[in-house]
């Protein structure tokens, strides 16, 4: 089959590889429709390399249909039509019981005593192959799936594998009171989710970013948006204006390791490039690696005893943090990877013909498995307008198409 595969730091290629195969009686085998790429894809494209292996098959926002199940996978079929959450989970054990989903004890990492293994992230997570590739192997598969009705286009449920549970759980964390308002930073797919889904709800939306084209695309869609660069250092003091003076009831982080703004982490993000694996590795599990600009706003912002809901993913192990300010602020401070399956059923009723989160026109690129490598080159240099890209691993065309 093809696959979408990681060669090296910024070099993903789309290669031969042998078909998936059921190893185990909980695996089934799914012929891949559409599958996402990702703005956490990028984390290893780059930042994570170091636990990377040439060959490795990324990609975790996978559906289509259900192709061979293993005689252990519960009322799952061939046939189903289904979308695969990004983390493998079990459903049954204690953490699965809790909707912990992204703690599962069935498949949590204990090499690196991490949560649930994910499909497509890198050693830290398990080495399971991904699903940008023409069919994947789900573990775990009498709960890893959501089914979903046969008739509507992929584009309408494709997003309940990361981005719409995502950013529902960060809208959900963040615990906004009624009337209150809720400061967004980061307008990728997850952040500009989050805020579609809040002012679904009836939340007052401060949506901030640093690049134009997310910005004028929130600008589009209504939003009260900031531009943190042009505000700089005063950007809080711009949000309490906007707040009554106290500052947004809570914030989003939905930026995460990669933040821009921050230049001296950002010298050892690139350094760690440049050195063995060996040597990269420790720094990386050790140190304060993550790009913290986002998240000091997010701090500086909130208004005191508000909530800050982090939905961007950090990586470091000594990130410096301003305690004493979040201390005297009296902050609340929810984080980590969205449990996928708990929120499946309160997002289902919104996937719906007349689609109030606007899922069927989200993907700003559609193409064929094959253009993947572009699309990683154009997403991490921002061109092109790359905001979500969706690849059709059996699609006939071969150009991509840009709405
Ligand atoms: N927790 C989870 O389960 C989960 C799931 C999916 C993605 N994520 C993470 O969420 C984050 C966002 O994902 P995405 O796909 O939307 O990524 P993305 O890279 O498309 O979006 C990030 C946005 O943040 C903006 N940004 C950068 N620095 C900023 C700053 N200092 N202030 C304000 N905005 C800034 C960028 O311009 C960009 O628009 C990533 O870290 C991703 O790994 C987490
Ligand atoms: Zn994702
Ligand atoms: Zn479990």
């Amino acid at each position: 089959m093809r696959a979408v595969t990681w060669q090296g730091r910024q070099d993903v290629r789309v290669e031969n590889v042998p078909d998936p195969q059921l190893e185990q009686p909980t695996d089934a085998i799914i012929r891949v429709t559409s599958t996402n790429i990702c703005g956490s894809d990028l984390h290893l494209y780059e930042p994570l390399a170091a636990f990377m292996h040439r060959g490795d098959i990324l990609g975790h926002e996978p559906m289509g249909y259900v192709e061979e199940v293993g005689p252990d996978c519960g009322d799952l079929k061939v046939g189903d039509r289904v979308v695969i959450p990004f983390q493998i989970s079990c459903g049954g054990c204690w953490m699965c019981q809790q909707q912990l989903y992204t703690q599962c004890e069935t498949t949590q990492v204990r090499a690196y005593d991490n949560g649930a293994a994910l499909f497509g992230y890198s050693e830290l997570y398990g080495g399971y192959a991904g699903g940008q590739a023409q069919y994947l192997r789900v573990p775990q598969a009498g709960f890893t799936h959501i089914k979903v009705p046969d008739g509507p286009p992929d584009e309408r449920f494709v997003y309940l594998s990361d981005v719409l549970p995502t950013a529902w759980q960060a809208v959900e964390y963040a615990e906004v009171p009624k009337d209150g308002s809720l400061a967004i930073l980061g307008l990728g797919p997850v952040g500009q989710m989050a805020a579609r889904i809040a002012s679904h709800q009836g939340i007052r939306v401060i949506a901030i970013d640093v690049d134009p084209s997310r910005i004028s695309q929130a600008r589009a869609l209504g939003f009260e948006v900031l531009d943190s660069d042009e505000h700089g250092d005063e950007l809080a003091a711009v949000a309490r204006e906007m707040t009554d003076g106290r500052g947004p009831d809570a914030v989003i982080d939905a930026v995460g390791m990669e933040a821009h703004g921050s230049t001296a982490v950002s010298a050892i993000q690139k350094g760690a490039e440049f050195l063995p694996d060996s040597v990269a590795r420790p720094l990386m599990l050790r140190a304060g690696v993550d790009r913290m600009a986002a998240l000091y706003a997010a701090i500086e912002m909130v208004r005191r005893g508000g909530t800050i809901s982090i939905v961007g993913v950090y990586g470091g192990a000594a990130d410096p943090l301003p305690m004493v300010r979040m201390f005297d602020k009296q902050l609340q401070i929810r984080m980590g990877q969205a449990n996928v399956k708990r929120w499946t059923d309160d997002i289902m009723p919104l996937l719906t013909d007349d689609d109030p989160l606007g899922v069927e026109t989200f993907a700003s690129h559609i193409g064929p498995l094959e253009e993947a490598p572009l699309l990683y080159r154009a997403f991490q240099e921002k061109k092109g307008n790359v905001f979500k890209a969706l690849l059709k691993p059996h699609a006939e065309q071969n150009s991509v198409v840009s709405s």
